[in-house]
């Protein structure tokens, strides 16, 4: 029988997975950029996973009409891995604050959270870190990041007690290396705030203009995000082939898995043991599905 959760949130998570990958041409003509494989798991695994180690279990999956179709193929209703997932398109990338419109009659007055389905965060305790997000009544929570170069990112700066200060996207002199990382948590009027931002100068509704809202209202929680985290972007041919190594790296090393959402769920207590070995034995002979078949054998879930 699967156990009791050890979290209980009533956060409910999106995946923004659309978008145009332009910088990943010729790879995204005809596939889309978060199916692509970081090393032995489809992209979108990663940001999936994270949205369940924060404890959601309710998740809507935004893409493009066209991919939208493959998603539905690899994550079907989510029962797999104890979730649910609902699914919407996107009919034009027009911004990441456009998924809470999409998203509005489903969201229900819920707090909810958004992880980008290019990015990936892997860090110790993140589960922790994460479920506090989750948890947190008011406000917005979203996660820092020190990158060589911030001007591709929103940049936060914060005063000398940490608190930020200011968070400008894209800028051409940034005011400091913080770049916020693609996943962010917001409490139940994020619909009424994405509703007040405006189109860009580039067209697009900007994330950054959403969080300034909360920063303005003293309400945006920064969690630094410190040495010993990853956050990679897989947007472009270098950070996709970077991840793809660096889940190698701890892999082949540590034989624990990364970015695996049925290890998730099952550590979580979203599904149990026996659920667990029907997947792992889906994935045949396998690496991924000797260790899931390992922590299935091996590891107590926390719930
Ligand atoms: P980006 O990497 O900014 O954009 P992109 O994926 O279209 O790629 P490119 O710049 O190479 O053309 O998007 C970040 C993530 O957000 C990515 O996972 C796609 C997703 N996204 C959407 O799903 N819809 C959108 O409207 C936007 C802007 C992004």
């Amino acid at each position: 029988m699967t156990q009791k959760p050890a979290i209980q949130t009533k956060m409910k998570g999106i995946l923004l997975a659309g978008g145009s990958g332009t910088r990943l041409y010729p790879m995204t003509l005809a596939a889309s950029k978060q199916l692509l494989p970081v090393y032995d798991k489809p992209m979108v695994y990663y940001p999936l996973s994270t949205l369940m180690l924060a404890g959601i279990r309710d998740i809507m999956i935004i893409s493009t009409p066209a991919d939208l179709p493959q998603f539905k193929r690899l994550l079907g209703d989510g029962s797999q891995f104890g979730v649910t997932f609902e699914y919407r398109a996107q009919p034009s990338p027009d911004g990441i604050p456009q998924a809470f419109l999409i998203a509005e009659d489903w969201l229900d007055n819920c707090p909810c959270a958004l992880a980008l389905g290019d990015n990936l965060i892997f860090a110790d305790h993140l589960s922790a870190a994460l479920q506090t997000a989750a948890i947190r009544p008011t406000g917005a929570t979203v996660f820092a990041y020190q990158v060589r170069d911030p001007e591709r990112y929103g940049v936060v700066s914060f005063d000398e007690t940490g608190r930020a200060l200011s968070i400008v996207e894209k800028p051409k002199e940034p005011v400091s290396n913080w770049a916020v990382t693609g996943l962010y948590f917001y409490d139940n009027r994020v619909l009424d705030f994405a509703k007040r931002v405006k189109p860009s100068t580039r067209g697009e509704l900007e994330i950054t203009d959403l969080n300034r809202f909360y920063l303005e209202e003293g309400s945006l929680h920064v969690d630094r995000l410190g040495r010993g985290c990853a956050w990679l972007d897989a947007g472009i041919p270098d950070s996709l082939m970077e991840a793809g190594q660096f889940v190698h790296t701890i892999q082949a090393r540590q034989g624990m898995l990364v970015g695996s959402p049925a290890e998730v769920a099952y550590r979580l207590g979203f599904i149990d043991a026996d659920q667990l070995r029907a997947h792992a034995a889906r994935m045949g002979k396998t690496e991924l599905g000797r260790l899931l078949m390992q922590v299935a054998n091996t590891v107590q879930p926390t719930g």
